[in-house]
């Protein structure tokens, strides 16, 4: 008989990559918001395959309902935190994930929001409001560009994989020439790439540093390792006091990097100028009496980081085809 797949959320204009195949017995999720837990552990009930989303957690709960037929777990993401890895590697259940597809999109975004923090966030809703005024010095902020007067800005990176040098490449025409980074977790310094970076870029400097100097020495920070527990609040209140008064912290990694509460205090005494979060702790579910949305230096958008129509749609090809190809014990284009 076919093999069941369970599909956690439609997929939209992927969809047909799924339903017009004959060889599989599609399980999907019908609603048009996270699926319930409930729901998944029900259907999952002999699935060979399913394709789930960051919300959903695959655990042991999850692989016992599913059962022994269970062969693959695919996610629409290039996060995996939410998977137990090490579970998976015990059940012989292989795990494919969607890197690579997003890294131009999540690298834009990054630079997005280093220019947006580097203005003043009220700025950008009181036109709309009808309350635009202007003075000379009235929203200004830290400069990204480098020019005659103002020399290049130190760019640090927590995290120096593919999404980190992709917004390295981007900020080079911005006139930086200074670039540190500090390794995610488990990262073994690479000096021969390293050399390679900088020679391709030009830069003064590039650097694998410590988490002090990282802190002490960057105006601008991205934060871009992966999320999980290795990663939990390394950047916390210790972290941010190091940090220069005009410096910008950007996020477009994992909400559970930076301790928002140490970020909302670091915000409110000008410990740093500002911040840009594409994520943020306890996302989606940011009320408006949370501490960073009354920070006015606080730009935040909602996990946007990979939302063009291209990107969206090579993640959900690149999620069925490891999904399609763990199923029948094939190839999968990205196999963790
Ligand atoms: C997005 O956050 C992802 O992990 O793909
Ligand atoms: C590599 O240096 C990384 O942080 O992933």
């Amino acid at each position: 008989s076919r093999p069941k797949v369970v599909i956690c959320r439609n997929l939209g204009p992927a969809m047909p990559l799924l339903t017009e195949r004959k060889d599989i017995n599609i399980v999907l999720w019908p609603e048009d918001r996270g699926c319930e837990r409930a729901w998944l552990l029900e259907n999952i009930k002999g699935a060979t395959g399913v394709l789930v989303l960051l919300p959903d957690r695959v655990n042991e709960e999850l692989v016992d309902a599913a059962g022994p037929n269970l062969r693959v777990v695919s996610t629409m993401s290039v996060g995996y935190e939410h998977i137990d890895l090490p579970l998976m590697a015990k059940r012989k259940i292989r795990v494919g994930y969607t890197p690579d597809v997003l890294t131009e999109a999540v690298a834009d975004v990054s630079v997005m929001l280093a220019l947006m923090a580097g203005r003043n966030d009220r700025s950008f809703n009181i036109v709309k409001n009808g309350e635009a005024s202007w003075s000379p010095f009235m929203f200004c902020g830290p400069q990204l560009s480098a020019t005659n007067t103002s020399p290049s800005r130190t760019i640090g990176f927590l995290g120096f994989g593919r999404i980190a040098q992709a917004t390295l490449a981007r900020l080079v025409p911005f006139g930086i020439t200074h670039c540190i980074y500090t390794g995610s977790p488990n990262s073994r310094p690479d000096t021969a790439r390293d050399a390679a970076l900088q020679a391709k870029y030009n830069l003064k400097a590039l650097e694998r540093v410590d988490v002090d100097r990282l802190a002490q020495e960057s105006d601008v920070l991205f934060v871009l390792t992966p999320g999980g527990k290795e990663t939990y609040h390394l950047v916390d209140a210790t972290f941010l006091r190091k940090m220069k008064p005009m410096s910008v912290l950007v996020n477009t990694a994992r909400g559970s990097v930076v301790d928002s509460d140490a970020l909302a205090t670091a915000l409110r005494e000008k410990w740093i100028w500002g911040a840009g979060l594409d994520v943020v702790e306890g996302e989606p579910m940011i009320t408006s009496d949370h501490p960073l949305v009354k920070e006015p230096q606080c730009v935040m958008v909602p996990h946007i980081g990979s939302a063009t129509f291209q990107t969206r749609l090579d993640m959900a090809t690149r999620a069925i085809d490891n999904l399609i190809g763990g199923v029948f014990g094939g190839e999968m284009p990205s196999e963790l």
